[in-house]
């Protein structure tokens, strides 16, 4: 096998030794399958390719200085992913069986979950798709479920350093009552024009806007937003955001270190009271924001006139990451050491 440099690892693929598969047919799931295989055989009236039946998770496993590999909060992306599946009416996949797929997946592919030092981790994708033939537009009777892992680096290149971000007010990425909640393919088909335009403009991600009144701050790229301002979280509340279980989690820390928090519509204008701003996600982690440009007000909002993070992010940050890693007592049960 050819080294990996670890530590110039970006978000992207690389195959691994194996991965997991489960099918549905007939109301029932089946035992899981280890394969090599990148590959799937798809019927071509799938619903999947057709209609968009299709969501995916994404979570991710560390290697601590114990050597020991911990999954953060892997039965969390297991209901949200049961949540996606009732949203665009696909067969949900019990708990416990995603649960198993995830460790499966991870003990397989060992050799590929980073060490500890490198600050990389052992990325995991669960995907659900239809697969039964359909030409009428209507759910699948069959699904296939296939969970692979990728070692990967920070999403944004920049990694822990503050990053513009831009709001376009002539895109939106979901509707107030569309599928923003949950986790599809749509969505990130969606988003693609705005974010191509955002990145080639020189900004990490694209801030929305809410889509019925292009008032409030929504999602933000493939992460949630928050704001920080006399010592409060803020956050988002939106029908059309993703919840993000690293929001949720970081929403934890902030009360546990005496913070106050508050998950509310945010009004565009009030990014002007913000000391600090981030976004966070699993592949974002946290990433701080270092100004948001909004292009067609001409207006700029800066939260870090030096470029770098500020103290409340950094302290967040750290604090995650010494739970994921092993360096902090895990107080809620969120990780699981294989
Ligand atoms: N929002 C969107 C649109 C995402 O794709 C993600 C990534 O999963 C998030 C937010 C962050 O969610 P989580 O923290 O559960 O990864
Ligand atoms: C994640 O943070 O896991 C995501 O799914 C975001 C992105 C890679 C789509």
């Amino acid at each position: 096998m050819e080294a990996i440099n670890w530590s110039d690892l970006t978000f992207g693929y690389m195959k691994t030794d194996y991965n997991v598969r489960s099918h549905y047919q007939d109301g029932k799931w089946s035992d899981l399958e280890i394969t090599d295989s990148e590959f799937l055989n798809l019927h071509i009236a799938s619903t999947c390719l057709h209609y968009g039946q299709e969501s995916f998770e994404g979570l991710k496993a560390f290697r601590g200085k114990d050597n020991k590999i911990r999954i953060f909060r892997m039965r969390e992306n297991a209901l949200r992913m049961q949540e996606s599946s009732r949203g665009i009416m696909m067969a949900e996949l019990p708990v416990e069986l995603f649960e198993k797929a995830v460790v499966e997946a991870v003990k397989r592919n060992e050799r590929f979950v980073p060490p500890c030092e490198s600050g990389a981790s052992l990325y995991i994708r669960p995907l659900l798709i239809g697969t039964s033939a359909q030409v009428g537009v209507k759910p699948a009777t069959e699904y296939t479920f296939v969970l692979f892992v990728t070692p990967v680096g920070p999403y944004f290149k920049e990694g822990f350093k503050t990053t513009p971000v831009v709001i376009y007010r002539e895109y939106d990425r979901a509707a107030p009552l569309g599928t923003g909640t949950i986790k599809v393919g749509g969505n990130y088909a969606a988003s693609l024009v705005a974010g191509t335009k955002a990145h080639d403009g020189g900004y990490s991600a694209v801030l929305y806007l809410d889509a019925r009144e292009k008032k409030y701050i929504d999602e933000c790229g493939p992460a949630n937003f928050f704001g920080i301002k006399n010592n409060t979280y803020v956050t988002p509340q939106s029908t059309s955001i993703l919840p993000s279980i690293t929001n949720k989690s970081l929403i934890q820390l902030a009360e546990d270190a005496g913070m106050r928090v508050e998950r509310r519509a945010i009004p565009v204008e009030e990014l002007a009271t913000f000391e600090e701003a981030g976004m966070c996600g699993t592949a974002a982690v946290i990433s701080p924001i270092q100004r948001v440009d909004d292009v067609a007000e001409n207006k700029s909002y800066i939260f870090s006139a030096d470029g770098k993070p500020g103290v409340i992010c950094e302290k967040l940050y750290k604090q995650l990451r010494a739970i994921q890693y092993g360096d902090a007592e895990d107080k809620y049960g969120w990780v699981t050491i294989l």
